[in-house]
């Protein structure tokens, strides 16, 4: 039986609205016909409370800590998997067969070259420009040397290819913005490594030196890949959606996405985080003072890597981050300043009740960070790496929405609250 709503509206009238519930009983009303059949429009800024689409790909339960791709806990994934065969799954669905997985896996080994003449685009940067800049304008300019793979109503093979290709080459364009921002020379994918350990080896080899790929950094990556991988509707994911849903390519679409995910608020909180934490630590260790900021509300300072708009309990993906920072440290020896810090004021906002009462916890950025520096990663990098991760998920949920046949373009409505009609008055008589 067909599950209704009722809305009554401020002339008095009442209109039954249909419900819907998605498999793990989530429900929402759907006010698709609500302006045709009342004239009504829904608000809802910063989309708090919108369902934008049906998913197969992520669900995320923010009340209590659940995150699962395509119905794999994400804890058992970052233990069990690769983050080549998470790709997989979120893209296709399924976790691949062997030989689905290794046909895979030859495909992205077989692309993984950029075009020669791209690395001009590489080297007529400014020597400061931020990755981030340089890796959305290569992978848009990806396009260029697609033409063929720019058809909105592209094949399933076609869309394959391209889904290949960026996903191989986005390591290739990541590392070489880092070798840009050192000045070093690039160095090209070796194709006999796997995804993870092709990607550290574009980025730290050099070429009058031997690099060997230390097996822990290599899981590290593998861990923090899976853990960004997907995260349904987030600030990117709904950008590469909107893009996409005006045909625009792919390779477009994830630019777009990779712009969204730059912001501080967003990806662009975990190289935030670190340079907070640098910053407390130069300030002599008093994270009590940065607390005290960031509950001032006449101050702008946020604790950057605290706070979710959907984790209100806590981010199960900084839990899992957390104890894989302990781990490493300890593994490789090192003893960072930054890691107690975080530690206390991770503690101290806990106890505090501003952060207790508005649910503020740790979110994903808040330990990734320390992560990647310990393994030489730098800072302008954090956000890079977490593009690389989000990638499989931008592409499955491009992927989703592109293969609905009920696909329309996204095109939010308003309420306008500017001036009413007004009639145009030449300069000379404005005074
Ligand atoms: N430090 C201090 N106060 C905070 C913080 C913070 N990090 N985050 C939220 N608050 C406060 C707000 O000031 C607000 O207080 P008020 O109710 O007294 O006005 C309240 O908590 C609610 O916060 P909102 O900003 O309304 O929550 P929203 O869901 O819109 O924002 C966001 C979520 C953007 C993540 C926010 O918590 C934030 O800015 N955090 C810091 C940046 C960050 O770590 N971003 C990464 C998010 S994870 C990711 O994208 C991968």
């Amino acid at each position: 039986m067909t599950k209704i709503a009722k809305l009554t509206l401020d002339d008095g009238r009442t209109i039954d609205l249909p419900v819907i519930e998605g498999s793990e009983h989530e429900k929402a009303i759907d006010i698709t016909k609500l302006r045709a059949q009342t004239g009504y429009v829904t608000l809802d800024s910063g989309y708090m409370n919108t369902g934008a689409c049906t998913s197969k790909i992520t669900f995320l339960d923010g009340e209590n800590g659940i995150l699962r791709y395509r119905g794999y806990d994400i804890a058992e994934l970052c233990e069990k998997s690769s983050f080549l065969e998470v790709s997989y799954l979120l893209i296709y669905g399924e976790l691949p067969t062997a030989d689905e997985f290794k046909a895979f896996r030859a495909k992205i080994r077989n692309h993984s070259l950029i075009h020669e003449d791209m690395k001009n685009f590489f080297n007529n940067y400014p020597g400061q420009t931020h990755p981030m800049a340089i890796l959305s304008s290569m992978v848009c300019s990806l396009s260029a040397y697609y033409p063929g793979l720019l058809e909105s109503d592209q094949s399933p093979e076609d869309r394959d290819a391209t889904i290949t290709r960026i996903l191989s080459k986005v390591r290739v364009l990541a590392a070489f913005a880092y070798k840009r921002s050192i000045g070093q020379a690039f160095v090209y994918p070796k194709n006999s490594l796997n995804y993870v350990a092709n990607f550290l080896n574009m980025m730290f080899e050099v070429p009058a030196e031997d690099y060997e790929i230390d097996p822990v950094a290599q899981r590290a990556m593998e861990l923090l890949l899976i853990l960004h991988a997907d995260h349904e509707q987030n600030c990117s994911t709904s950008t590469v959606r909107l893009v996409g849903s005006s045909k625009a390519n792919l390779f477009a679409s994830i630019s777009s996405g990779i712009c969204a995910l730059w912001g501080p608020l967003h990806g662009g909180a975990n190289q935030e985080v670190l340079e907070m934490l640098e910053d407390i630590h130069k300030d002599g260790g008093d994270y009590k003072k940065f607390l005290d900021m960031a509950k001032d509300k006449n101050n702008p300072f946020k604790l950057m890597g605290f706070g979710h708009r959907v984790y209100k309990n806590f981010d199960p993906r900084a839990k899992i981050i957390k104890k894989a920072c302990d781990d490493l440290l300890a593994k490789w020896g090192i003893n960072d300043p930054l890691l107690e810090i975080a530690k206390g004021l991770e503690e101290a906002a806990l106890k505090d009740p501003y952060f207790v009462e508005r649910k503020l916890y740790p979110n994903v950025d808040f330990y990734s960070g320390i992560i990647y520096r310990a393994m030489g990663i730098p800072t302008n990098m954090f956000t890079v790496m977490f593009a690389i991760g989000r990638l499989p998920g931008w592409i499955a949920q491009w992927k989703e929405m592109v293969e609905d046949p009920a696909m329309k373009i996204g095109r939010p409505r308003q309420i306008y609250t500017g001036e009413t009609s007004r009639t145009y008055s030449p300069i000379e008589r404005r005074g």
